[in-house]
């Protein structure tokens, strides 16, 4: 039956938690594989706003089993607070199941998360200093905490005294920091695994069953490709891998299992965080996007940073993520731009053009963007319900960017609700 992964194919927030809310309509399962917290999808139905970090997007939907798996990493404090902020406004968490696999977020990991980023100066990454880094770090260690423990108070308390220990020696003796009272974070920890002991199952199994059965599974993507730890802007970037095969490991399934590929983008980009952004914008045209888009964190606030589409960095997401088709949120948001612009190739400080996106950073450094230009549009869109029922000057954009990176493009979104969304 079908397996659609969504993913991100920019910096992230280019829309995932609409697409995945209107796919997850269709879908009996809905997994999510990797990040954490630091994710925000946002889902907007008749003027409902819900903005989610951990629990999966098909939550809204009363009989479709969501799932956590193995290759996230779970702070119990945060998702206990979105348990409650959802269950307060009358949708049932029942069918939500959490991976005993999956790593916790522990309080040093946050603490840690700041004093390092604090440490770089300059150089810190921006990131959401939810303590993911940190988290991820312990599981390739090999000393993590895992939901299994969190819900065994005996496992739990042997290894906050094995860990802890270690954590408070760093951050005391490293950076200076206070250190943690270990009996009171055993205590806390130790309710917060009560609380979601009921919630544990075997994902890997879930999702295996569930596929047998014949039932529909949508695997959902947090953060996006040039985040992905091995295939983004190294080092700022965020420590999972958020691409469509990061899927197969994060929730335990083979390869096969998958039959579609959808990528999100916006019709234009945007980034949070420190790093490099080729087609940043950094004038009034710039600011314009921000502020008609709402392009502030969802998890953060802080304001993204906007610039034109880029062609360069979707197409090498259609080639990593070996994408079926583009879902193209917020097309609304660029009317009354007199002249849009894509990025169709780079040109490199020799001279030459690559079509590209640059392995590394010091590649990167010095391209510019080259770019075509687009006739704007003035009307508004958010009516629209069909290809044809856009502007000409929409349509011709749209065409571009499809032929530009390789992928056609199956949905365009033309506002925030779930119903503003037009499908090819
Ligand atoms: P995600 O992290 O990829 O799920 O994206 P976020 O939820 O962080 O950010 C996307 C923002 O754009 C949210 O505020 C959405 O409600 C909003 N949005 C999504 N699609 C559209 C669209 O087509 N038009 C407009 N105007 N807003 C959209
Ligand atoms: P969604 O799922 C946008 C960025 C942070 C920072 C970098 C590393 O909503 O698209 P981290 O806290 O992960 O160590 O930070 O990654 N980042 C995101 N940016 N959307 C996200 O998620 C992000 N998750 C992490 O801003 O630059
Ligand atoms: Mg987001």
């Amino acid at each position: 039956m079908p397996a659609n992964i969504v993913v991100g194919t920019q910096w992230g927030d280019e829309g995932k938690g609409k697409i995945i809310d209107i796919i997850s309509s269709r879908a009996d399962v809905v997994v999510r594989s990797q990040g954490g917290n630091n994710a925000g999808h946002t889902v907007v139905n008749n003027g409902e706003v819900y903005k989610l970090h951990l629990i999966p997007s098909g939550i809204l939907y009363k009989d479709t089993l969501c799932l956590i798996g193995a290759g996230v990493v779970l702070d119990p404090k945060d998702f206990i607070g979105e348990l409650d902020n959802l269950e307060s406004r009358g949708i049932s968490t029942k069918n939500l199941k959490i991976d005993p696999r999956a790593h916790v977020v522990m309080p040093w990991h946050i603490t840690l998360d700041g004093l390092s980023e604090a440490f770089r100066g300059g150089k810190d990454i921006g990131t959401t200093k939810r303590g993911i880094g940190p988290t991820y770090m312990d599981k390739y260690e090999r000393c993590g905490i895992r939901v299994y423990d969190l819900v065994h108070p005996d496992v739990l308390a042997e290894k906050i005294q094995t860990t802890g220990k270690l954590k408070n020696k760093i951050i005391t003796e490293v950076y200076g920091g206070d250190a943690f009272d270990l009996d009171a974070v055993t205590a806390e920890y130790t309710e917060y695994g009560k609380r979601l002991a009921s919630y544990v199952d075997d994902v890997s199994v879930l999702t295996f069953e569930a596929e047998k059965a014949g039932k529909t599974i949508m695997f959902e993507g947090a953060q996006a490709t040039l985040l992905d730890i091995d295939f983004g802007t190294y080092p700022y970037v965020t420590s999972s891998h958020p691409l469509s095969a990061g899927v197969c490991i994060g929730s335990g399934v083979g390869p096969k299992m998958i039959t579609n590929i959808i990528g999100v983008a916006k019709a234009y980009t945007t980034r949070v965080g420190k790093g490099p952004f080729p087609t940043e914008l950094d004038d009034e045209t710039g600011d314009k996007i921000r502020n008609v888009g709402g392009e502030f964190g969802t998890t953060t606030g802080r304001p993204r940073r906007t610039g034109w589409f880029d062609a360069v960095i979707v197409r090498h997401s259609v080639r990593v993520n070996g994408l079926d088709s583009l879902a193209i949120n917020k097309l609304d948001t660029l009317a009354n731009i007199d002249t849009l612009k894509i990025c169709v190739a780079y040109k490199k400080p020799d001279g030459s053009v690559t079509e590209h996106f640059p392995a590394v950073l010091e590649e990167l450094d010095g391209c510019e963007p080259v770019y075509e230009d687009f006739e704007g549009f003035t009307e508004d869109i958010s009516q629209c319900r069909s290809f044809d029922e856009l502007p000409e000057n929409c349509r011709k954009y749209i065409a571009r960017l499809e032929e530009l990176v390789g992928c056609k493009v199956s949905m365009i979104g033309v506002g925030p609700d779930r119903s503003q969304i037009i499908e090819r």
